[in-house]
């Protein structure tokens, strides 16, 4: 019955284009906006040793979790969960996962329009030079340069309100024409040009004059760095590596709903996993010898990349010219992860509120544009929906990981890894183990100390 079920559903077509759809998804602004930021107020190489050991343990058993249920179902989180247990409260799983793709894609989409506004401002300075006043600042001056601009522009209403529709008006968009037509047709080219660039970018940054103190800034751990808050740091490693590998809300449910039956699905996930992590650790390469060249604060928070990239354009031959290609492809790279984000809203309206495609992407485009807009208006709800994912993202992912270790059936989760039996499985042990004790004990008691770590920031006396 599923088999004839697939028949008829749209999916990927090829194995190239699964993974570059679902590393489509995972890479974007998590890996080039947020995860270099996150990591400059975190200390560094110590967050990212964390944050390796996370994605490994926790966020690769998550993702084939999320990948099993997705594609032994044959539908959206919510449909999955009833399908597979019927008459269980799992299903609320799936519905978190739909209200965390709305606060996700509000500020997301937000952020991404300020790649616009960069790619726009590129634009500018290449065509009239004279009116950036930009030519020649290096250092400081340009550093004050582009932070202002920062300001007046994330202060300002209409810049911001415009560049996030368009943003969410190309979104919906792509998601209109469907998963094959739509979302695999564009990563499949864009992902790997994107990489290209970054490496342009990485070259330069290195090879600045006081560029090392960035890469023993990145690369060696120093837990001296966190020692004042450690619980912080670590629930915000795990938050973050929740976030870029796009798991813990069921987008790799719905998208693993659309994978065909004989494709490797522990494959898929380590590869997509690689893939993500590769990018992110090259978006540090690239942002944080510039950022310690130039005298740049790495904890100078959200609007990090905004400030860096510039500069280090700036010290290009061409730069300009590069500056608008970086910020197009940064551009797509946040559409193939918003588009992944609004698909799981989708799925949900047309399957199981039978609403025709257009339908259920114009609704959800309209509610979001209205969580969106408070976004750009204030920034204390910005900053509220950019840290609710480090709690959402592991709090759902712990119910995934226990109903595939717990609850699922055996028979179907070793017919789902093996492609019913065309394929050894001699990971399987170690993935059981994994998503039975390591990912969720890990979970809760990481969530554990940060309870006990609030409740003692309140009441002091009681540490
Ligand atoms: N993983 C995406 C990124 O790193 C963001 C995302 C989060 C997408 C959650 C889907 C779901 O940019």
């Amino acid at each position: 019955m599923i088999q004839g079920n697939s028949s008829s559903r749209d999916g990927f077509s090829t194995k190239f284009g699964v993974i570059a759809a679902a590393a489509g998804s995972a890479i974007g602004l998590g890996n080039i906006w947020r995860f270099p930021y996150v990591l400059g107020q975190n200390g560094g190489g110590a967050f990212l040793l964390i944050y390796l050991v996370f994605i490994a343990a926790i966020g690769i058993p998550v993702m084939m979790s999320e990948f099993t249920i997705g594609r032994s179902a044959q539908l959206n989180p919510v449909g999955a969960f009833k399908k597979i247990a019927p008459g269980k409260k799992w299903h609320l799983i799936g519905s978190l996962g739909v209200v965390t793709a709305f606060i996700i894609l509000a500020f997301y989409t937000v952020v991404a329009g300020w790649t616009l506004e960069y790619m726009l401002q590129s634009v500018r300075w290449l065509l009239f030079p004279e009116s950036s006043g930009v030519a020649g600042l290096t250092g400081d001056a340009s550093r004050e340069f582009f932070q202002e601009h920062y300001e007046s522009f994330t202060n300002g209403i209409w810049r911001p309100v415009i560049w996030f529709l368009v943003m969410l008006f190309f979104t919906g968009f792509i998601v209109v024409s469907g998963v094959k037509r739509g979302i695999e047709k564009y990563a499949k080219i864009l992902m790997p040009v994107l990489l290209i660039l970054l490496l342009v970018l990485v070259f330069r940054s290195v090879t600045l004059e006081g560029a090392k103190e960035g890469l023993v800034f990145l690369f060696k751990p120093d837990f001296s760095q966190i020692k004042d808050a450690p619980v912080k740091v670590i629930l915000e490693a795990l938050g973050q590596a929740f976030f870029s590998l796009s798991i813990g809300m069921g987008t790799l449910i719905t998208y693993g709903s659309y994978i065909q039956k004989k494709e490797n699905l522990a494959n898929t996930a380590v590869s997509v996993a690689a893939a993500d992590t590769f990018i992110a650790v090259i978006a540090g390469l690239a942002i944080f010898p510039a950022v310690f060249a130039f005298g740049i604060n790495p904890g100078e928070g959200p609007e990090l990349v905004y400030i860096t990239l510039p500069v280090i354009f700036q010290n290009m031959a061409g730069g300009l010219i590069w500056a608008l290609m970086f910020f197009l492809l940064l551009c797509f790279a946040a559409i193939t992860s918003t588009i992944s984000v609004l698909e799981v809203i989708v799925a949900y309206l047309t399957e199981q509120l039978k609403l025709t495609r257009k339908r259920a992407v114009f609704l959800s485009a309209v509610s979001v544009a209205v969580l969106g807009l408070i976004c750009t208006v204030s920034s204390d709800v910005f900053a509220v929906f950019n840290a609710s994912p480090d709690i959402l993202l592991p709090f759902g992912g712990f119910f995934i990981v226990v109903f595939i270790g717990w609850f699922f059936s055996k028979n179907s989760l070793k017919k789902e890894l093996s492609s019913n039996g065309a394929r050894k499985i001699g990971y399987y042990p170690v993935f059981l183990f994994l998503v039975r004790f390591v990912a969720p004990l890990a979970i809760v008691f990481l969530f554990a100390i940060g309870v006990y770590n609030k409740i003692i920031n309140v009441f002091p006396s009681m540490g």
